[in-house]
């Protein structure tokens, strides 16, 4: 496990991620039943922008840095926004918000969130983090282990994301297998999986096995920096959505153009959100 998410805090994987989750979870607290949040991957928690990973990368400069000071920001990104703008009262942009603080971010006193992070100092600072909120749990654990000891919640309402770092050659057929599993154990939760544009056949791989897998209802939402022949490791990244709240495709449909105009590179930066597999 070498991967340490603070190299990458802020960047336009997690401008996206982020917007998308925001969108999710807020959706959930309309209604007043409790929700639970399972985070498998959940990393830190906060990530210091002035801190020497930041500072060594830049990456964050590309992502939420060209966002943060936006004053006619789009109707799309407010919610993200107002989540990363809560985090740094001053008004200045130094910390970064992990996933499990956006999704905090809406949750009420009913709902309920489960961190897991096998990283022992990444799990170390985000226990720390939550340490005062009684509606957190924090786990030292295997990500995909915990769909198995987690599923499905008490609430029977709520949210998965799947966030890995994607280090190992396998990490597509994993999360392929655990989504499937985790689906029969909670065929009606919402599951958000997030994965990288580095090899567009992996990627096309990926989805054919979601589509095979029987599971329905799966929206997919990219976003494209980069062409895909390009030497970059990384050139966008996507998210599938099982089972998403309602509209969330009309929404992906508003917010995506957005982020391609405001994250582009030297090149057009492209989009998708269709559904992978209809209802
Ligand atoms: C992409 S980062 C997560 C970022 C976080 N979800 C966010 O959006 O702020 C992936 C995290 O997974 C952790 N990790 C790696 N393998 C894991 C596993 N098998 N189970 C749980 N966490 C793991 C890494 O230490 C890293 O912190």
């Amino acid at each position: 496990m070498n991967y340490r998410h603070a190299f990458h805090a802020g960047n336009f994987a997690d401008v996206f991620k982020h917007s998308i989750l925001v969108r999710v979870v807020k959706t959930l607290a309309v209604k007043d039943k409790p929700f639970c949040y399972l985070d498998t991957h959940a990393g830190s928690g906060r990530y210091d922008l002035a801190g020497d990973a930041a500072r060594k990368t830049g990456e964050y400069r590309a992502g939420v840095g060209r966002l943060f000071d936006l004053t006619d920001c789009p109707a799309e990104f407010s919610d993200y926004l107002a989540c990363v703008r809560a985090f740094n009262p001053h008004g200045t942009l130094r910390y970064y918000p992990g996933s499990p603080h956006f999704a905090k971010h809406f949750a009420r006193a009913q709902d309920r969130l489960v961190l897991c992070e096998l990283h022992p100092e990444a799990y170390a600072l985000l226990k720390q983090e939550f340490a005062r909120d009684a509606r957190v749990a924090v786990h030292l654990q295997d990500g995909y282990r915990a769909l198995k000891a987690f599923l499905p919640p008490t609430e029977r309402r709520g949210l998965v994301l799947i966030d890995p770092p994607y280090e190992a050659a396998d990490e597509f057929e994993r999360v392929a297998q655990a989504l499937a599993s985790a689906h029969v154990r909670w065929p009606s939760g919402i599951y958000a999986v997030w994965y990288p544009i580095k090899d567009a056949g992996a990627v096309a791989r990926f989805h054919r096995v979601i589509r095979e897998s029987g599971i329905r209802e799966v929206l997919l939402a990219e976003l494209r920096l980069y062409p895909d022949d390009s030497a970059i490791r990384m050139n966008g990244c996507g998210m599938l959505l099982v089972n998403p709240p309602w509209k969330t495709l009309e929404s992906l449909r508003c917010l995506l153009p957005v982020l391609a105009r405001l994250l582009r590179q030297d090149s057009d930066a492209s989009f998708r959100a269709e559904w992978l597999v209809p209802e």
